[in-house]
């Protein structure tokens, strides 16, 4: 496998596999489901970059066998795998479409048996699934943003129901990334509901939340009665939105 991890290194600037031990906090899914979504978002999207990865490594398509949360650490906010131990590379060798089942605990799935006799995108499509059991339904479509809830449903459906490969899903995740970072999913805010929180805070001392904009800053105060005015704070998160401090006790 460490021909794996150090290719890995060269080819994705934006993914690291961490192959030594990194000073990083495990992934603990109770604190992250208390992050913004933006936070959670970001974990999700780590991950289909390095299944993405994972599918087609120098060895072939590389299944993940224990998918628990505990298998991976965050670094400054970024996702990364600790270990590799209980890895399958390469697809499987099968006789009949029968020997490419997928057993979940819900749902069962199959591959054709290819000519070749490998039961062909197995290993892909058990990190999906497994992706979605284990973190998309935890942490994607809560309190996401209301423009961008059709594109998440999407995802939530294409990956629950193994229909995208995870090329299609990758693409998926980085639409929403891209829309999220330009503001287009603001641009039809609907007047005035209360769909905005001011939970989970970035700050446990007052009311701050990622926004795109003044614009949208002053939309959020609008649609809530105790607002009565918000501050831009200067500070940025990881998609370059900035942080606004809403005032007025919580929302
Ligand atoms: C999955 O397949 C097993 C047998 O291989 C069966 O016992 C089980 O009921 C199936 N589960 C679902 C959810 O279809
Ligand atoms: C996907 O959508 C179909 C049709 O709306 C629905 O029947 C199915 O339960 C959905 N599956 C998941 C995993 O969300
Ligand atoms: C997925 O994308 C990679 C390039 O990122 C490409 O080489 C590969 O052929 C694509 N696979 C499918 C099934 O489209």
């Amino acid at each position: 496998l460490l021909l794996l991890l150090s290719l890995s290194h060269l080819n994705t600037a934006a993914l690291t596999v961490a192959v030594i031990l990194e000073q990083g906090t495990p992934l603990q899914m109770i604190q992250l489901l208390q992050t913004p979504w933006e936070d959670r978002f970001r974990v999700c999207l780590d991950l289909v970059r390095l299944l993405h990865f994972l599918s087609r490594s120098p060895l072939g398509s590389v299944g993940l066998l224990d998918f628990q949360p505990r298998q991976f650490i965050t670094v400054s906010g970024q996702l990364k795998l600790t270990d590799l131990d209980d890895v399958s590379a390469g697809e499987i060798a099968c006789w009949t479409d029968a020997d490419c089942t997928l057993k979940f605990p819900h749902r069962n799935f199959t591959v054709p048996c290819s000519t070749r006799g490998v039961c062909d995108g197995l290993n892909e499509k058990r990190n999906i699934y497994n992706a979605y059991r284990f973190f998309f339904t935890y942490l994607l479509p809560h309190q996401a943003p209301p423009g961008l809830t059709h594109l998440v449903d999407h995802i939530m459906n294409t990956t629950g129901e193994l229909k995208a490969d995870i090329n299609q899903t990758l693409e998926a995740f980085e639409q929403i990334l891209l829309l999220y970072k330009s503001g287009l999913h603001l641009d039809n805010l609907p007047s005035g509901n209360g769909e905005y929180r001011c939970w989970p805070s970035y700050s446990q001392q007052g009311c701050v939340l990622s926004v795109h904009s003044a614009r949208e800053a002053a939309y959020i105060c609008n649609s809530h009665s105790q607002c009565n005015s918000f501050t831009l704070t200067g500070q940025k998160t990881w998609t370059g939105e900035k942080l606004c401090l809403v005032s007025k006790t919580c929302l």
